[in-house]
């Protein structure tokens, strides 16, 4: 989390609940002259302020940060829509089954979107036994690599991490309907459908 809780955003929230600043500064047990320079921008709330107000603005401490309220949409998670986040500077890899605010090494992390592959980031599968075996023609060095390949069916993630002066090849079990993923660390995420 790179931002703490603002004004405008204790203003926005108490207004959407119909509080006046002294009915907000009683819940919470401080002083309405208080809330005020909160909303002025004048002070901010202590820490161990930030749950109850979260909770007198009927939301959670995580939206109270993020300045929205989120609504879980992922009840019934389906990893086929699932996201990757990859860290630009420790290379954290990430992945989700829905929406989420991902945030690593204090940067707040985009979802990756997949491109289907190009010539320089094709990748070849071949059936060995009951396994299959993936390789992509590209370069392994220290600056440009294929960093991880993962293949998402609706029930599991496999996910196997390659490493710079290794091989741009792998193993796996492509079992079911699902999508092949790999990550160049220059070029981002490329998907295709085996
Ligand atoms: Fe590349």
């Amino acid at each position: 989390m790179n931002t703490y809780v603002t004004g405008a955003t204790i203003k926005e929230l108490r207004e959407k609940k119909k509080l006046t600043q002294a009915e907000l500064a009683e819940i919470i047990g401080v002083s309405s002259k208080t809330v005020s320079k909160w909303e002025t921008a004048k002070g901010l709330p202590d820490i161990t302020l930030l749950q109850p107000l979260a909770q007198a603005l009927g939301l959670s401490v995580i939206e109270l940060m993020n300045g929205e309220h989120i609504t879980n949409r992922n009840v019934s998670a389906n990893l086929l829509r699932g996201k990757f986040y990859v860290c630009p500077l420790c290379g954290n890899i990430i992945h989700s089954t829905g929406h989420a605010v991902v945030s690593c090494c204090g940067i707040t992390l985009p979802p990756l979107e997949a491109e289907e592959a190009d010539g320089d980031h094709g990748i070849c599968i071949e059936r060995v036994e009951d396994e299959h075996f993936l390789t992509l023609r590209h370069p392994m060095t220290k600056d440009h690599f294929i960093s991880f390949v993962a293949f998402v069916a609706c029930d599991r993630v496999q996910l196997v991490k390659l490493y710079p002066e290794g091989g741009a090849e792998t193993r796996m079990q492509l079992r079911g309907m699902g999508q092949l993923y790999w990550y160049c660390n220059r070029h981002g995420l490329f998907r295709r459908r085996p």
